[in-house]
């Protein structure tokens, strides 16, 4: 052990004679205020749970580097993806709707942030291991995770009100069917694809936009859990994922993943089929094909799990030089909330915390605020412009213009003609394998449990408009009536709704 944590002291440095036994007042008396170092004790010991994440509260983390394998220069100049260049990394996995304390076999999304300490500054790539997401608008956020989170009478996570949520909004079909499949429970955070699901941009040294999608594909192989395995491991070990990333780094068996990149013009984003901003869309590989970036391997982890893991803060805001936003609305509102978030969770000066801290220095003029524990910049002029040179701007990271037209107004996309919600998850139970497509409607009767039947009609009728076949499973799986499905699948979204609004038994 150092020599440096041989010897207590309190806070401020001096010794500590005793920290067993209270000062009190006689042998047997009560304990006296003059027992400081008692109280500073019990008073930090109050103070040590800081607000967890709102959503993504159980994570894991670890350390790597990414490594870029091939040359994509000629869609952006970000220094991170130049060939060969090697990048330190951090990255944290969590589940979604799970507390600080949840078990990490739950059938859930999976987080996926990695971190990624540029020479150009930080930039985080915040994703999940699904390649989509269940909504589309902002505004409809806050509301899924109350849906999938805690019912406010009862304090218990509830199948009513996850499944209604889910089955009023028709464009979560296609990530209620990859949730409720075999990938709903991975094996470990190595076993997983993570993606970053928007779309973002890129910009190259011409000042050339490209629209793209991140991919990360795990090296290890996917493999998943049945609920039964993962029932008995979450009543065993509620940290299992976590013990198994630790473990593979410990014994140097690091996991690695291959990033891949999806690339879109400017001008097939504008004749594409469907919305390619949409989140709730994918992008079919066979017409906009894998690009291999590089490699990310984790090989160290964390000494300290509340330094580096519990405070370190993401933000899809963070990107450097090169790689770029788009117009997806749904990315646009996360460009605010995770500072956010994190000024709440963790104070306006987050990212002084070593774990979130750029290797580059940051000037970004900011002053003062609670825990500002550097130098605060010392004397240097605290106002831009000024005649002293400090804080000039660097036009030559600007970005290209992006053309935009329409009016400004509420769309509803599901007013677009061009809008499917059922098309992706429809192909993508026609690629099941028949013991997959089992499972999935398996896990979905078990997960949809006591929901009200009209629920259930909802989500069979949505199956049934994606491919037939699913749906008439799903129907006899939950035990419904064929007929109504039918009758009810001749409707438009609208009159489902409307027939199926009497959810109280
Ligand atoms: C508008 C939609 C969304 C909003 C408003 C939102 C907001 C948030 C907030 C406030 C946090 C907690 C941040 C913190 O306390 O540090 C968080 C965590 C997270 N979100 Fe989102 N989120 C949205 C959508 C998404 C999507 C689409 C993805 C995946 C593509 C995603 C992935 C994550 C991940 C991985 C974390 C955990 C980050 C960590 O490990 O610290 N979120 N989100």
């Amino acid at each position: 052990m150092a020599e440096d944590y041989k010897k207590l002291t309190n806070e401020v440095g001096a010794q500590v004679p005793d920290n067993e036994n209270s000062i009190t007042a006689g042998p047997r008396g009560p304990v006296v205020m003059q027992d400081v170092w008692l109280m500073e004790k019990m008073a930090h010991f109050n103070r040590e749970v800081i607000p967890e994440r709102r959503m993504h509260a159980k994570g894991w983390g670890a350390y790597g580097t990414f490594t870029v394998t091939n040359d994509i220069s000629k869609y952006t100049r970000a220094k991170v993806l130049q060939p060969n260049t090697v990048t330190n990394t951090f990255v944290r996995f969590s589940t979604v709707a799970g507390e600080r304390g949840a078990a990490d076999t739950e059938r859930d999304i999976r987080g996926f942030a990695c971190k990624f300490y540029t020479e150009e500054g930080n930039w985080d790539l915040v994703g999940n291991n699904t390649p989509t997401f269940f909504i589309r608008d902002v505004h409809n956020f806050s509301d899924l995770n109350r849906a999938v989170k805690r019912d406010p009478r009862t304090g218990r996570r509830s199948a009513q009100n996850n499944w209604d949520y889910w089955t009023l909004l028709p464009e979560t079909f296609h990530q209620r069917t990859i949730t409720m499949s075999d990938r709903g429970i991975p094996a470990s955070f190595r076993n997983m694809h993570v993606y970053g699901e928007h779309t973002f941009s890129f910009y190259n040294e011409e000042n050339e936009r490209v629209w793209c999608k991140f991919h990360l594909l795990t090296q290890q192989g996917i493999k998943n859990l049945t609920d039964e395995e993962a029932e008995k491991i979450a009543g065993m070990d509620r940290e299992y994922h976590g013990k198994d990333l630790y473990d593979a780094i410990e014994r140097k068996d690091y996991p690695k993943w291959t990033m891949y990149v999806q690339i879109m013009s400017e001008e097939q984003a504008k004749n594409h089929y469907e919305n390619p901003f949409d989140i709730t869309k994918i992008w079919r590989h066979k017409e906009f094909p894998l690009i291999e970036v590089g490699v990310l391997e984790l090989n160290r982890n964390p000494e300290n799990y509340y330094a580096e893991v519990e405070q370190a803060a993401f933000s899809p805001a963070h990107v450097v030089n090169g790689i770029g936003f788009s117009p997806d609305k749904f990315l646009q509102g996360r460009l605010f909330s995770y500072g956010d978030a994190q000024r709440y969770r963790l104070g306006v000066n987050h990212n002084h915390i070593p774990v979130n801290k750029p290797k580059v220095q940051a000037n970004e003029y900011h002053r003062d605020g609670a825990m500002r524990v550097d130098g605060n910049f010392g004397g240097i002029s605290a106002y831009t412009p000024n005649s002293y040179g400090y804080w000039a701007a660097q036009p030559d990271v600007s970005e290209p213009p992006l053309d935009l037209e329409g009016a400004m107004y509420r769309f509803d996309p599901n007013d677009d003609p061009t809008d499917d919600n059922f098309r992706a998850g429809g192909d993508l139970y026609r690629l099941m394998a028949e013991d997959k497509k089992e499972l999935l409607i398996e896990n979905t009767v078990r997960n949809m449990g006591d929901a009200h039947d009209n629920i259930k009609y909802r989500h069979s009728v949505h199956c049934y408009w994606a491919d037939k076949d699913y749906g008439e499973r799903m129907c006899k799986a939950l035990g419904l009536d064929l007929n109504r499905v039918i009758e009810l699948s001749a409707g438009d979204h609208k009159s489902l709704i409307a027939a199926t609004l009497d959810i109280v038994s």
